[in-house]
């Protein structure tokens, strides 16, 4: 099956029971996230079924602003999928990024580096076009699918069982939809994980005493690369969304309003963070402003019985590696094969889905840390000696990194993007 045939036709007649209506599809996947849409897409090509049950209405999920940077891997993933239209127009390749500490710009150059090329591309754009092609396709994608509960998770133990998921549809319908397998693309406050039995996944985290002030502006990038900036006053970061949009941020506290955040004050703290001598930060126009928490968290395992997780579902990343996106893909990629092995009658890629997953996934968690350490002000747990001890540490590590080719290759091939790991 091409991208241009509907996909994702699970029955939609079904048949009514006292409690409801019975349906079946093959895959059921639980948000709409890129995650989850991103699954359907893949598998839809591969003519295997699949149904997106999302709990919130269409105009939310578009609506909501993340991530920025797209890894090569993720970019050749959609290429090779064919949902790369609008990326490769909006997409812009950029070759590295800079770091900053006391006012010196250095520029890590990844194409010299390591050959390989970041693109920033904004989650929303990737989340607007992989909704548009679902639609465009006629895809079984429904939104405020509300009180969705995965059942008979276990049935992979039992033979000839199938899985299901009931859900209750827009028109008020209890639907109970049979399935081989359910995926969990439904984030970090999902369902999926929690339906885990007790004592089958444990969770490793780490919560940050810091945040980050995230604005979008109506002013053209006052940078060609990204810049990471180390500043006393903390982390500052100029990223951007197009050519006439600039995506910044600053470190503050994770309690801090952002009612205690004027235009104004932002502008002057971007302006002391960020600046450089000779360097201009051109001012505009803030159209919207928020406060995103930070944290580390990773689960033990990606699957139980005929469950698996995908994405934020499984873990979570600080930003500033860039790495959440990534990762959401990264996985999607594995499982996608997995399972599309699976129809093929190959179940090692699902067996070893999970290891496989995590193996990747514990490197990126390593880096994401890394580059948060060396780049935030540790605020003072009640020892400012040893917040200045940190601070001139970071200073230490980043003057080594910039000085360093070898630490160079290492921040390059890691932020350029680990390989995606294949299924067999
Ligand atoms: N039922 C149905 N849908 C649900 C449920 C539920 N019980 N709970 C959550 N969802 C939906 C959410 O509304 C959301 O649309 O699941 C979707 C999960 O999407 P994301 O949070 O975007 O997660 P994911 O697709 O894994 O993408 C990871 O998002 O947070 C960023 O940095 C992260 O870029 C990364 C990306
Ligand atoms: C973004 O553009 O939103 C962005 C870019 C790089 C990061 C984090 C966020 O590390």
């Amino acid at each position: 099956m091409t991208s241009d045939e509907s996909h994702g036709q699970s029955t939609e007649a079904g048949e009514s029971t006292a409690t409801g209506v019975r349906q079946s599809t093959q895959v059921a996947i639980i948000g709409a996230g890129p995650a989850g849409l991103l699954l359907g897409h893949i598998l839809g090509q591969a003519g295997i079924d699949y149904r997106i049950l999302e709990a919130r209405d269409k105009d939310y999920v578009l609506g909501r602003i993340r991530a920025g940077v797209l890894e090569q891997d993720s970019v050749d993933l959609l290429g090779k999928y064919g949902l790369d239209a609008d990326l490769k127009t909006n997409g812009l390749t950029h070759h590295g990024i800079y770091l900053q500490h006391e006012g010196e710009r250095h520029h890590i150059d990844f194409a010299e580096l390591t050959g390989r090329t970041v693109t920033v591309y904004g989650q929303q754009a990737l989340v607007h076009h992989l909704v548009a092609e679902h639609e465009r396709l006629g895809s079984q994608l429904i939104f405020e699918a509300t009180d969705v509960q995965p059942t008979k998770i276990e049935s992979a133990q039992i033979d000839g069982e199938r899985a299901s998921v009931a859900y209750t549809a827009p028109n008020g319908e209890r639907i109970t939809l049979d399935c081989d397998y359910i995926i969990g693309a439904d984030g970090y406050h999902g369902v999926c994980r929690r339906t885990f039995p007790e004592g089958t996944l444990e969770v490793a985290e780490r919560v940050y005493d810091f945040a980050w002030l995230g604005i979008l502006a109506d002013v053209a990038p006052s940078t060609d690369d990204l810049i990471y900036a180390l500043h006393r006053d903390g982390f500052a970061m100029h990223s951007m969304r197009s050519t006439t949009v600039s995506r910044l941020y600053l470190q503050v506290s994770p309690d801090d309003d952002i009612a205690n955040w004027s235009d104004e004050r932002i502008w002057e703290a971007l302006q002391t963070r960020l600046g450089t001598e000779g360097w201009t930060l051109t001012e505009g126009p803030i159209t919207e402003k928020s406060i995103l928490p930070m944290r580390s968290f990773v689960v033990s395992t990606l699957n139980y019985g005929r469950l698996y997780l995908v994405g934020d579902a499984g873990h979570i990343v600080p930003p500033t590696g860039a790495k959440g996106l990534n990762s959401a893909i990264a996985d999607v990629a594995l499982l996608a094969e997995a399972l599309q092995a699976h129809y093929a009658g190959d179940d090692t890629g699902l067996e070893q889905y999970s290891d496989k997953a995590l193996d990747r996934q514990w490197k990126v968690q390593h880096f994401s840390q890394w580059m948060t350490d060396m780049l935030h002000v540790h605020p003072a747990d009640g020892s400012a000696e040893q917040s200045a001890f940190d601070f001139q540490r970071q200073l230490g590590q980043i003057r080594y990194v910039t000085s360093s080719h070898a630490a160079q290759v290492s921040l390059a091939e890691q932020y350029a993007g680990l390989p995606f790991v294949d299924a067999r």
